[in-house]
């Protein structure tokens, strides 16, 4: 059983789409193991998104991440990294496929939506950010 870390990004707060959101990893077997909403400030999501530092969108996504509450969860099932990456679909809403939350719900390349972990090793890390082995244990079915 598999891990992955998925934040539900500021835009897609703004617009009510929390639910909408959950459900469609819910539909996929995909299961909740512990859920939390929040404000990253500036430092918080430079250090979030510390592997992109030095790139040109840097400080784009370090102000829209910053720039509203977010949903930080934990998901699980067989395979729930890249399942999750699939379910997203590709970062730029324009090229990912219909079907997709990012393909139907998100709005620009920064503005899109969901963020999933791309690795065992960033999994593990992005879960250690947001949540305690505590939350960790106290989620367990
Ligand atoms: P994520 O980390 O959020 O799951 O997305 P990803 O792996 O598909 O994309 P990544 O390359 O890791 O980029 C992280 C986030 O930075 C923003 N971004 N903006 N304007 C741009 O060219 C650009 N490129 C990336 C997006 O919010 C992307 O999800
Ligand atoms: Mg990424």
């Amino acid at each position: 059983m598999e891990r992955t870390l998925v934040l539900i990004k500021p835009d897609a707060l703004k617009r009510d789409l929390v639910g909408e959101v959950i459900n469609r990893f819910e539909r996929q077997g995909l299961r909740l193991v512990s859920i939390k909403m929040l404000r990253l400030n500036e430092s918080e999501a430079m250090a979030f998104y510390a592997v992109h530092k030095g790139k040109p969108f840097f400080k784009e996504l370090v102000d829209y991440m910053s720039s509203g509450p977010i949903v930080a969860m934990v998901l699980e099932g067989e395979g729930a990294i890249g399942r999750v990456r699939e379910i997203m679909g590709a970062t730029d809403p324009n090229e990912a496929k219909a079907g997709t939350i990012r393909g139907d719900l998100g709005i620009n390349k920064t503005e899109n939506t969901v963020h999933g972990s791309d690795s065992k090793e960033s999994a593990a890390l992005e879960i250690s950010f947001f949540f305690s082995q505590y939350d960790l244990k106290k989620g367990e079915r």
